[in-house]
């Protein structure tokens, strides 16, 4: 009786073990549509080709996930490791404290690993302002749906459940502007933010796409059984949504109106996993790439037992999995037009500077790159917006 599930856990160890070590190769974008894609790499090209890059350092936590800016363009705003909003203030050239999800802040600063205490400190992911209101909503890994007043400080929660069943990691967040619709995503019912691998190995389809109506107060479930639902993104003129679907990499698109209104469709096959999407106001949407897919991950995935054993397995594959990050996938930030098409390549093949990217948030000329692993935020001066 012991023996299958000895070998079946030997063979997950190799399985993950070719996953953590596989060798860096490069995306084949032969597979996407490409209109004169422009490609970034630390080796290639010399950075000036794309624009200038800044690194804003973060104190005391990292992992700037998602940016906002607020009704008077002031910002971005960015939640970190440690449950903590900050705000980027331009003319000190420092983040200030902005707002807190959890009233609970007595173990949460300082130097510790915050992965230990974020189901305390709270660990803001989606972030967006209502321009009327000037009040941002916040989707808390943790702490449910929330919403603080333009002045900050304590956020107060909204919504921690739908139709029953309560959220275990709600995560990306985009706000019509006219109707002030809340449109959110809770990844997993099941697993937490800090089990986000479990959540892909597991083959877990308990993710949903919602929307909370703050006139209402009601909730209404959009999409269920989703695989990973993630970033959310409004069209320009709000006939849709997408929807980034991690596990199975791709982007999902959901009609709010039009003929179509309420269904959804495949929007775009990625080569790699899915974080953040958003909209760019030069047209299309901006999605980050948190790594690449690579062939033992869909081998993994393709065999729900092998994924299970890994999740059994004696030591924290998460630990070993986060810790062996250097040998993963690299940073890659790819703009698609509304239609789909793929308008720009941001790569680094180096994988130095934007490892496991969350976000691209474009504004002013400027691009604002997330990371849920870096202490700092990434800052790229476009040189030339057509
Ligand atoms: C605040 O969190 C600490 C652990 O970090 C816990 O010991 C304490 O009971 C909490 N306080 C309240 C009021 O929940
Ligand atoms: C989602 O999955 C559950 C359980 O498998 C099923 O009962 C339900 O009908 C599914 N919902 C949709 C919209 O497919």
């Amino acid at each position: 009786m012991t023996t299958p599930k000895l070998f079946s856990t030997a063979a997950a160890f190799a399985v993950l073990f070719s996953a953590l070590f596989a060798a860096n190769h490069v995306f084949d974008f032969a597979s996407l549509s490409t209109k004169d894609p422009k490609s970034l790499s630390d080796h290639d090209h010399d950075h000036h080709d794309f624009g200038h890059f800044e690194f804003l350092p973060i104190v005391g936590a990292l992992g700037p996930e998602s940016y906002a800016f607020d009704s008077l363009g002031d910002g971005p705003y960015t939640g970190v490791s440690d449950g903590r909003i900050i705000k980027w203030q331009e003319d000190q050239r420092r983040w200030i404290d902005f707002a807190v999800t959890s009233p609970n802040r007595s173990s949460c600063e300082g130097s510790h690993d915050h992965h230990l205490t974020e189901h305390i400190c709270g660990r803001p992911l989606g972030l967006s302002f209502h321009k009327t209101s000037g009040d941002l909503y916040i989707a808390d890994a943790y702490m449910g749906l929330l919403v603080v007043g333009a002045e900050g400080g304590l956020a107060t929660r909204v919504v921690t459940q739908a139709q029953g069943v309560p959220f275990a990691f709600p995560n990306g967040l985009d706000i019509n502007d006219e109707n002030g619709l809340v449109y959110f995503t809770d990844s997993s019912s099941r697993y937490q933010r800090r089990n986000y691998l479990s959540v892909i190995l597991s083959g877990d389809t308990t993710g949903r796409l919602m929307s909370y109506d703050p006139q209402s107060k009601q909730v209404d479930v959009l999409l269920e059984n989703l695989s990973f639902p993630n970033g959310v993104a409004l069209s320009q003129n709000g006939d849709f949504l997408l929807i980034a679907e991690t596990t199975s990499c791709r982007i999902m698109r959901y009609w709010l109106r039009t003929p179509k209104a309420g269904t959804f469709e495949v929007f775009s096959q990625l080569p790699g996993f899915p974080d953040n999407i958003k909209g760019s106001p030069r047209g299309g949407f901006w999605v980050a790439i948190h790594s690449e897919r690579k062939k033992v991950f869909e081998l993994i995935l393709s065999y729900p037992s092998i994924a299970k054993a890994i999740l059994q397995l004696p030591f924290d594959v998460m630990k070993a999995y986060t810790s062996l990050g250097k040998w993963r996938g690299r940073g890659l930030m790819i703009r698609l037009s509304e239609e789909g098409v793929l308008l720009d390549v941001l790569e680094d093949k180096s994988g130095v500077k934007w490892k496991a990217v969350s976000e691209v948030e474009e504004r002013d000329g400027n691009l604002w790159i997330g990371s849920i692993h870096k202490p700092y935020a990434g800052k790229i001066t476009l040189n030339d917006t057509n």
